[in-house]
């Protein structure tokens, strides 16, 4: 197991471009597998859950390649199997994306529940009362989901459940929509960009689908889909990262490819803790504020805050003058970095689904867990603009949804070395005064 050794203090300053999006990526592979033909993919992002599901897609009968710069061919025309074991889908949510596009292509598929996770309870009963709708027939067996159907009829379809809508149940239910006849209409559809990517994808394939970037998306079915080219949009998760990374240090930094209508939100919440942000048409530059401002926000589904920051964004705030208090209103659990950045000496508070955040004036580095991805990047932005040392360990969370994130960092300026995790332990504080020893009775 790998981990970061991070040597705080060092403003980051440069400019890089930004990855392909993870969550977009990942629903349009899975999509390929039902369209006739090779799919070629590119600026696809080198990451752990792109291995995993091209080992999914591969174990299903999908071929499935890496070209040199950044480039994926899936071809599905040997698909073979419909089951999508326990062993894979656990180590990644996302696996659930097949669901959609099996049932399209073989008419049954038979895919894992994912189990826990880390940052909440994450049902998928939205994407399973959708493919209903659609006229599948879902059951609940052994752990597994299965869903079957000759044909699928075009229906209304309503995906809002109890914290708003769901985005890759989203993305399920457009797939198979484009093989249903007739039209389907998704009420409370997820408004994210990489829903909009991957119906952008699939009307290149032929499909016939609008609306999408808005909560109501209309599917006219067209039956058969014809493999296309496509790139995937810059990762805007892993720009919020990098941008709320250069704030913390005081740092300033150009990110080029990258897509600023897609981080409005997360920009103006930058700007009001106190950094100066330029735009232009692809790029974006900030640069850190000398006292970092506190500032509320709630995460909440596009184009609001993305709950998929707010562990970074509770970093940055960690050291802000003030108060601030955030809120997730997608996953309310989702706070597990908060223990560990009290560790740096962060004064954070749960409540419920908030966390009361009052600034302290400096962190100083400790040995950390990763627990998650989001999480392991917040604990690295903490561990930059803290003084001395930090090692974090389990970053195979982070190696999950950040390419190559130690590099992009060093090439900046800021110091992070991976190595293999160890047991050795950072210099133990000293205590200002030695205090006397106590005799044992
Ligand atoms: N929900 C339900 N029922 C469902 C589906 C979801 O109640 O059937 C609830 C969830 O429990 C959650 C909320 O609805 O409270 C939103 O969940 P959603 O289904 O939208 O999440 P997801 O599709 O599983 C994607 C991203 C996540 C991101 C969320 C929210 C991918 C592969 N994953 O997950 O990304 O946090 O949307 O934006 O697209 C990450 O990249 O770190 C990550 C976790």
């Amino acid at each position: 197991m790998d981990m970061f050794v991070v040597q705080g203090g060092h403003a980051l300053s440069g400019s890089l471009s930004v990855s392909g999006a993870k969550n977009a990526c990942l629903p349009i592979m899975a999509a390929a597998l039902a369209v006739d033909g090779c799919t070629t993919l590119h600026r696809v992002p080198q990451l752990a859950d792109v291995r995993t599901l091209s080992s999914l897609l591969t174990k299903l009968g999908v071929n499935v390649r890496r070209e040199a710069a950044g480039s994926l061919l899936i071809d599905p025309t040997g698909i073979r199997s419909s089951i999508a074991d326990y062993d894979l889908v656990r180590t990644m949510r996302a696996s659930v994306c097949v669901l959609g596009p099996l049932v399209a292509r073989l008419g049954r598929a038979c895919v894992s529940l994912p189990g826990g996770c880390n940052i909440g309870h994450r049902p998928i009963d939205l994407h399973l009362k959708g493919l209903a709708a659609l006229g599948a027939s879902v059951r609940i067996e052994r752990g597994y989901v299965l869903a079957e159907a000759n044909r699928l009829k075009g229906a209304t379809v309503h995906l809002a459940g109890p914290q708003g809508t769901t985005v890759t149940g989203t993305c399920n239910i457009l797939v198979a929509a484009c093989f249903a006849e007739g039209t389907t209409r998704i009420e409370a559809a997820a408004c994210e960009p990489e829903v909009v990517d991957l119906a952008d994808y699939l009307n290149r394939c032929g499909a016939r689908i609008s609306g999408h970037g808005t909560p109501e998306i209309t599917i006219e079915g067209v039956g058969q889909l014809q493999a296309a080219e496509h790139t995937v949009i810059p990762d805007r998760i892993e720009a919020a990262t990098l941008l709320i990374a250069a704030a913390a240090t005081g740092g300033t930094l150009q990110l080029n490819e990258v897509e600023p209508r897609h981080l409005l939100t997360v920009l103006h919440i930058l700007q009001e803790s106190g950094s100066r942000i330029e735009v232009s048409d692809r790029s974006i530059s900030i640069t850190g504020p000398q006292e970092i401002q506190p500032v509320d926000f709630v995460a909440q589904p596009y184009p609001g805050i993305p709950t998929d920051v707010q562990a970074q964004l509770t970093a940055l705030l960690s050291r802000a003058r003030g108060t601030s208090i955030i809120r997730d209103l997608v996953f309310p659990d989702r706070f597990m970095h908060i223990p560990e950045l009290c560790r740096l000496g962060a004064d954070i508070r749960r409540e419920g689904n908030s966390a009361i955040i009052r600034g302290v004036p400096r962190l100083s580095g400790a040995p950390l867990m990763a627990s998650d991805l989001r999480a392991s990047a917040a604990l690295v932005i903490a561990a930059l603009a803290a003084e001395q040392e930090s090692s974090i360990r389990r970053i195979y969370h982070l190696d999950r949804g950040y390419e190559q994130l130690e590099l992009k960092l060093t090439a900046l300026g800021g110091h992070v070395q991976r190595l293999v995790d160890s047991p050795a332990s950072l210099p133990l504080p000293q205590p200002a005064e030695s205090l006397p020893v106590r005799k044992s009775a």
